[in-house]
């Protein structure tokens, strides 16, 4: 067999990607992104890898999120910032509540291009191209603003290495000191969760204080005063992933240089397409979107094609089905890896399974169907004995009004006040801290069972 080469993607049917139509200003962009240095270090990729095998087998659980599309321009620092300091929430209250270590990755620093269900959309009348993310072309209802231009790429780009470069200083400059606990809420998430969430923020803060009276601080300060914080996004854009794709020397592997983790879509995952033929040939570890239409024949050739060496944390099933679907689908293919001997970690997307047009006439996610599907998704893992790892949000510090529902509920007449997102809506920060507290609750209480079970 040959070997794999970067560029095999290109004689692979593809499927949701741009037509250029201008080749030579295509080509001038590929080879100045292609000498462009990478945005992650292989080294962190396996780092992520080996954390995601242990949260595979329930000594961890990943964290995954951020915007469905990041934007150019509500790009800024206090939203990077915002979103962050969620997750920072978000992970205290699963590693406190359910005292697991958690894996922190975004939908951040390189998440741009979209798949979209028609390839126009009716905008006041007036048929346009649809919008594929601020990569490929731009939300502007005109022909123009939606034609494919290959310089976004480029203004991408910049704006991952400065998106990565800012959490890279959040994570290890202090900033995500667990110290700071208090300071990671966000002015506006008052209520019941947040009260909650300080009451948890000052036993930490006690525990700390205890530990540092008692003199066991100084050898593990390190552990708490940074975290490991990873960057993820669909592998959509494929000249853009191709020409960021660089040789590990270590290893001798390709490696997705765009960011740490990246996943394949639930339309464009057909085992014989050009999105499977990239991701199967790059280092990094790869997630898989699972919903209702995986069958599975499909997953079995899947799992085949993109772990051939079954190595723990490579690869991520992100289930979403949607609420009330997750019984119908799931227990199949939990039993296609049971059969196949397959190492995966199973993840939970509460979001794409549950989008509705409200009555006002926004896209929207109603949060008791999101509640419901993280519900539904720790049920089916119960009764099959298997381990859900993990759980995946589109999500913003943002205080914005794009999901109804939650303890502030947001109604369907309130969406027109903060709907700012550039595809689907999002959780708010109090929605978002509200779902880590349920899904604690679920992690803490099917720990229980399992320990009383093992005990006999
Ligand atoms: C997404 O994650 O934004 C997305 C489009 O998901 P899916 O492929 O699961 O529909
Ligand atoms: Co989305």
């Amino acid at each position: 067999m040959t070997e794999w080469q970067k560029t095999d993607w290109r004689n692979r049917p593809r499927v949701q990607m741009p037509d250029y139509h201008d080749a030579a200003a295509l080509g001038t962009v590929e080879a100045q992104l292609s000498k462009y240095p990478p945005l992650v270090f292989a080294g962190e990729a396996r780092k992520l890898k080996t954390a995601l095998g242990e949260a595979a087998r329930g000594e961890a659980f990943l964290l995954q999120g951020g915007d469905c599309a990041e934007s150019f321009e509500q790009f800024s620092a206090n939203a990077i910032r915002d979103t962050f300091k969620v997750m920072l929430q978000m992970a205290m209250v699963l590693t406190y509540g359910a005292k697991v270590p958690v894996v922190k990755v975004g939908r951040m620093a390189g998440q741009f291009a979209k798949p979209r269900s028609a390839p126009t959309e009716m905008i006041d009348g007036q048929e346009l191209p649809s919008y594929r993310g601020d990569i490929i072309n731009d939300l502007a209802a005109t022909a123009e603003a939606r034609q494919p231009d290959p310089q976004r790429m480029l203004q991408a780009y910049l704006q991952a290495a400065a998106t990565l470069n800012l959490l890279r200083a959040f994570s290890t400059g202090g900033y995500a000191d667990v110290h700071q606990v208090h300071s990671w809420t966000l002015g506006f998430t008052e209520g019941e969760k947040a009260a909650k969430y300080r009451d948890m923020a000052n036993r930490i803060s006690d525990t700390l204080d205890f530990i540092k009276a008692a003199g066991i601080d100084s050898k593990q300060a390190h552990t708490l005063q940074t975290v490991d914080f990873y960057t993820s996004h669909e592998a959509l854009l494929l000249e853009y992933e191709e020409a960021l794709t660089r040789l590990d020397t270590t290893s001798g592997k390709w490696l997705a240089g765009s960011g740490h983790m990246v996943w394949i879509g639930d339309r464009t995952r057909q085992p014989d397409g050009a999105h499977v033929e990239y991701c199967r040939g790059v280092l990094n570890p790869i997630g898989l979107k699972c919903g209702p239409s995986m069958t599975p024949d499909d997953l079995k050739v899947l799992m085949a094609k993109l772990n051939p060496q079954n190595e723990a944390g490579r690869l991520t099933l992100i289930a979403r089905f949607g609420a009330g679907k997750v019984a119908e689908h799931l227990p199949r293919l939990i039993k296609t890896v049971r059969e196949e001997g397959a190492e995966v970690l199973w993840v939970c997307d509460p979001m794409h399974g549950n989008t509705i047009k409200s009555s006002s006439g926004y896209k929207t996610r109603p949060f008791d169907a999101v509640l419901r599907e993280v519900r539904e998704f720790f049920a089916v893992h119960k009764a099959e004995g298997t381990i859900p790892g993990g759980v995946h949000f589109e999500m913003t510090g943002q205080d914005v009004t794009e999901c109804t529902g939650g303890l502030r509920a947001v109604s369907d007449e309130d969406l027109s006040d903060r709907y700012h997102t550039a595809c689907d809506p999002r959780l708010n920060a109090s929605q978002s801290l509200e779902l880590a507290f349920l899904v604690a609750e679920e992690l803490s209480s099917l720990r229980a069972e399992r320990q009383a079970a093992a005990a006999g």
